[in-house]
């Protein structure tokens, strides 16, 4: 037997034995190779074109792909678990909670996107019948803690399962005028404080030995790249999160590299000596 085989085997083996039940997810270890056509272990992601299926749509300026969520769901849930997502926006997550058979909690500080997110998941298709519940709320206040305790408790635990965080990168797009808002941040320290206190919520918020996945990319201000991926990673770190990956998401469609518009950019980097965004970062961590 090659040395290849040898070792995978004795994985197998080990797997079959100890692990074949995951403590985290419905991934059904004894046949874990059936997984990999579908679930990313690797950390560089390249996702391909959005997903528009069912309700989702890219209409929403800063929302994410749904593959993210439904990577991330699958992979670090159990049908039944309580996925919360601080920064609701238009649903994206729910909205792959309705699909998994997960329930979902989400939170956003825009009433009118809370409101045009709550049909659109409303609409989503729901084979398992799962609930999802939509606040208007601040996710850096600690009032929020308590509602969403209470939800929680509602659905029958007594927290949640998995956290998925996608913030403002900043002031890159205005959502809204509300100074609670992190992307009305006056400074880049004011954006990571307001970001502190959603972290702190996130892991009291969080069950033990679960996962919380940070969507971000950075940004460039007055000449200079402003690592707000690695300020956010640290932030989380600093409340007591474990680090378990960077993983770096390729970014599709990104209109900064087409046509004109897109060599004004290459030609803006070539004479300036930047470089133009074409990823972000997708950062996995565990309490
Ligand atoms: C990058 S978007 C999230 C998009 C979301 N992942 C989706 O797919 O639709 C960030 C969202 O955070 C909201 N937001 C900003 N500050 C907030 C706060 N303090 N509490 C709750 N939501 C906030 C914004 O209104 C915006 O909708």
């Amino acid at each position: 037997m090659s040395n290849n085989l040898l070792r995978e085997s004795v994985i197998t083996e080990s797997l079959n034995t100890k692990q074949n039940k995951s403590v985290f997810s419905d991934i059904d270890m004894t046949h874990w190779k059936d997984y990999l056509g579908d679930i990313i272990t690797d950390t560089l992601w390249l996702l391909g074109a959005r997903d528009k299926s069912d309700t989702h749509s890219g209409d929403y300026h800063g929302n994410f792909v749904p593959q993210i969520a439904y990577q991330v769901i699958t992979r670090y849930t159990k049908a039944g678990d309580i996925v919360l997502d601080l920064f609701s926006g238009m649903g994206t997550t729910l909205i792959e909670c309705c699909h998994l058979g997960r329930n979902g909690i989400g939170v956003e500080l825009n009433p009118d996107v809370v409101s045009a997110s709550s049909k659109r998941v409303a609409l989503s298709e729901n084979p398992k019948n799962i609930k999802t519940c939509l606040i208007n709320g601040d996710s850096a206040s600690s009032e929020i803690k308590d509602v969403v305790f209470s939800k929680c408790r509602e659905y029958g635990r007594d927290n949640v399962q998995h956290v998925i965080l996608h913030p403002p990168y900043w002031d890159i797009i205005k959502f809204t005028d509300d100074e609670r808002d992190l992307a009305c941040s006056p400074t880049c320290e004011d954006f990571l404080e307001k970001f502190s206190r959603v972290a702190k919520n996130a892991y009291e918020l969080l069950e033990k030995g679960r996962f919380l996945t940070l969507v971000i990319g950075d940004k460039y201000a007055k000449g200079e790249l402003v690592p707000l991926s690695f300020e956010c990673m640290n932030v989380c770190r600093n409340v007591g999160f474990k680090l378990k990956a960077i993983n770096v998401k390729d970014i599709q469609g990104n209109e900064k590299g087409k046509g004109k518009q897109g060599n004004l950019w290459k030609y803006r980097a070539l004479k300036q000596g930047f470089y133009v965004f074409k990823h972000e970062y997708i950062i996995i961590f565990r309490k």
